[in-house]
């Protein structure tokens, strides 16, 4: 008999976990990582998101443990080799959100080009409604470059188009159909650095594509080109890009995703159980400039957060449980 353990789950998911789901389970309201172990338990399988580090330390605090389910498309967080060295499966949410990121990819950027966050706090605190300052820029006939045209680049190239909006993509792995059908094109990634106006990014993080916006890169683009970034934090090298805005390269940047950003949500923890070691610390400094920089919007890995996706999430995941307990696995990534 399987007993699921859910961490990290409103009071709702749990309800609706509970309607929809027929599996024994423990829910526990904590993060799992190696600096917050959790006590041993005997649940052979659980249910985490991208807070949750999952290493070896961890895995030995769930001796019963054979399956992970992540309410996630990244599967980052979780030590992949270590999970089959100990022969456990680890399952991922493939499709949940394309509309929901890209979505949010768009928020930050008319944030951006129409300055409302600058609006916004000028009338809340200095009752100012001038025009001083908030000239922002059209996206029609603007460049947006794409980085991964997978399931989220493919629907933010929908509705660059629907902007009026040239766009030009790069993918390890080109879809010339897709690329026809919807009318961009494909180019190098230091091409797409020199062409656009705005740079989104959406692929996934690996060893491949750790700080692929990198100095070098940053030193190609347009002069004021904007840089987006829903994927992964570490996709960016974050001192070159707190340069970059700092010297003027960049004219500025839109991010729900942080390099360090578990250190950086709870400064406090870090400070009081964290070890330096493993951490960049300069890194983390960098994200205090960029946090406090004028034009530079941050959101706090927020990008799937609507109703609809968590519903869409947890469905998958209820699911994938449901599959492992029957002996036929789905969404397996490792
Ligand atoms: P996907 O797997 O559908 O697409 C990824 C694309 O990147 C593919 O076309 C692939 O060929 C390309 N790619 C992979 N490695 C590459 C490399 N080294 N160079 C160039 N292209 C490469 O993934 P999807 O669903 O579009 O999600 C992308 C990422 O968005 C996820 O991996 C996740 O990290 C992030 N994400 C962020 C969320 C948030 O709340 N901020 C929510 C959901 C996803």
């Amino acid at each position: 008999m399987s007993k699921v353990g859910f961490y990290g789950l409103e009071p709702w998911q749990k309800e609706y976990a509970e309607e929809n789901s027929d599996v024994e389970k423990e829910f526990f309201d904590e993060k799992i990582s190696p600096e917050h172990l959790p006590n041993e338990s005997d649940v052979d399988i659980l249910s985490i998101f991208v807070d949750s580090k999952i290493d070896g330390a961890v895995m030995d605090r769930f001796p019963n443990l054979k399956f992970i389910a992540t309410r996630s498309t990244g599967f980052d967080h979780i030590d992949l080799e270590e999970a089959e060295r100990r022969g456990v499966k680890v399952s991922n949410v493939p499709s949940y959100g394309e509309n929901t990121v890209a979505e949010h990819a768009f928020a930050l950027i008319l944030s951006l080009s129409r300055k409302i966050y600058m609006a916004y706090n000028k009338i809340r605190e200095d009752g100012d409604f001038s025009f001083d300052e908030l000239q922002g820029f059209d996206l029609k006939g603007k460049t947006l470059g794409v980085i991964g045209t997978g399931r989220i680049g493919k629907y933010s190239i929908k509705i660059a188009k629907g902007f009026s909006m040239d766009v030009v993509a790069y993918d390890k792995f080109p879809n010339e159909e897709m690329a026809k059908e919807l009318g961009f094109e494909y180019v190098s990634l230091e091409d797409l650095a020199k062409k656009s106006d705005v740079i989104t990014i959406h692929v996934p993080y690996s060893e491949d594509t750790h700080h692929m916006v990198n100095e070098a890169f940053l030193d190609q683009v347009k002069k004021g080109a904007y840089l987006i970034n829903t994927s992964r934090g570490a996709i960016v090298d974050t001192q070159a890009l707190v340069f970059s805005l700092k010297e003027g390269r960049l004219g500025g940047a839109g991010l729900d995703v942080f390099e360090e950003e578990g250190v950086i949500k709870d400064e406090l923890d870090f400070l009081t159980t964290g070890k330096p070691d493993g951490h960049d610390l300069k890194t983390i400094i960098a994200n205090h400039i960029l946090i406090d920089l004028d034009n530079v919007i941050v959101t706090p890995h927020n990008a799937f957060n609507t109703r609809e996706a968590i519903l869409r999430i947890l469905d998958t995941t209820l699911e994938n449980i449901k599959s492992f307990v029957e002996g036929k696995p789905q969404n397996l990534v490792s």
